[in-house]
């Protein structure tokens, strides 16, 4: 069996190794396509792979056509809005991704923002502090979890909404309920987006929404680009001078940010939620389990494509 690493970000070198050792463990060959350029030199270099580990790397058809002996792609991560699933169908792929085990590092990377940005960027500018402040989780997933447990921490009163989670998980973990995402807006002057890209979600959060947000909001955007509206967006930073938006990675409207808005936005420059060691071993490991799982005893545990 031979796996590809296809990776444009690529992992941790310790995660590689272990990535390496589980995968050669069970006889397979492994190689790697790293800070690759092009989907050309991914289509180049999948001809004879039976089983991928991708990031966020593009899965089309036309990496798929050219993936001739390809069984199975694993998304080492919880968003698969990168996986053409209908495409890995029609080609008889397996797809899966590894969910829950980079959630911690997209959590933390919250707070590193936040904490960030409400103390002046550190350049001995008065801040503000956590304690006692509203916290709204923008669905209640894994990375919401953490987010929530992190903030009992630091003293904050955490909120939550999301259609798909019950009222009782989310006081399990710490989090009190809102019924409708109107509510959870109003509510809190912080709010955390942790939901996944999709038809439904995309441009779901704008100008309506982040009006209700109370005096000196701080928008946190961990997950996509794509969730936010961004004429909303545009629309509530001209209206209002106390509102800030912190995200992972930059919208597609950052020159506007940088021309009018500097001090009220943090944009890091390549998407790093899950960019930490641990992460990588995590969800590269799993990958590679995933994979061995699935030629080995036909395991299809976390299979997206059903
Ligand atoms: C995810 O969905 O798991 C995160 O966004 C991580 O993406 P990355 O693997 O490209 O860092």
């Amino acid at each position: 069996m031979k796996v590809l690493v296809a990776t444009e970000k690529p992992f941790a070198e310790v995660a590689i190794r272990q990535i390496r050792e589980v995968c050669e463990a069970a006889g397979f060959q492994i190689s790697f396509l790293e800070n690759y350029g092009n989907a050309r030199e991914l289509i180049d270099s999948v001809s004879d792979a039976d089983a991928m580990i991708v990031r966020s790397d593009l899965v089309t058809s036309e990496i798929l056509d050219a993936a001739k002996k390809l069984r199975i792609v694993v998304r080492a991560g919880a968003g698969y809005d990168n996986l053409d699933l209908k495409a890995c169908s029609a080609h008889n792929v397996v797809a899966m991704n590894t969910p829950g085990q980079n959630s911690n590092a997209v959590a933390e990377l919250v707070f590193e923002l936040v904490l960030f940005q409400i103390r002046g960027g550190f350049t001995g500018k008065t801040g503000t502090e956590l304690r006692g402040k509203t916290l709204g989780l923008h669905a209640f997933g894994n990375v919401g979890k953490y987010v929530a447990d992190i903030a009992k921490g630091f003293g904050m009163d955490n909120y939550a909404y999301d259609p798909f989670v019950s009222e009782r998980v989310m006081k399990n973990n710490g989090a009190k309920q809102c019924i409708n995402v109107d509510e959870l807006y109003r509510k809190c002057q912080y709010v955390s987006i942790h939901m996944p890209s999709n038809d439904i979600t995309n441009k779901s959060v704008g100008y309506e929404l982040l009006k209700k947000m109370p005096h000196d909001a701080v928008l946190i955007n961990t997950a996509r680009k794509e969730v936010i509206n961004e004429d909303g967006l545009l629309k509530i930073f001209e209206e209002r001078t106390d509102f800030c938006y912190l995200a992972d990675v930059a919208p597609d409207c950052k020159a506007v940010f940088e021309e009018k808005y500097q001090g009220r936005f943090i944009f890091t420059e390549k998407k790093m939620g899950a960019q930490t060691e641990e992460s990588n071993i995590n969800s590269g490991v799993a990958a590679a389990r995933q994979i061995v799982d699935f030629f080995k005893s036909g395991n299809e545990k976390y299979r997206l494509n059903k």
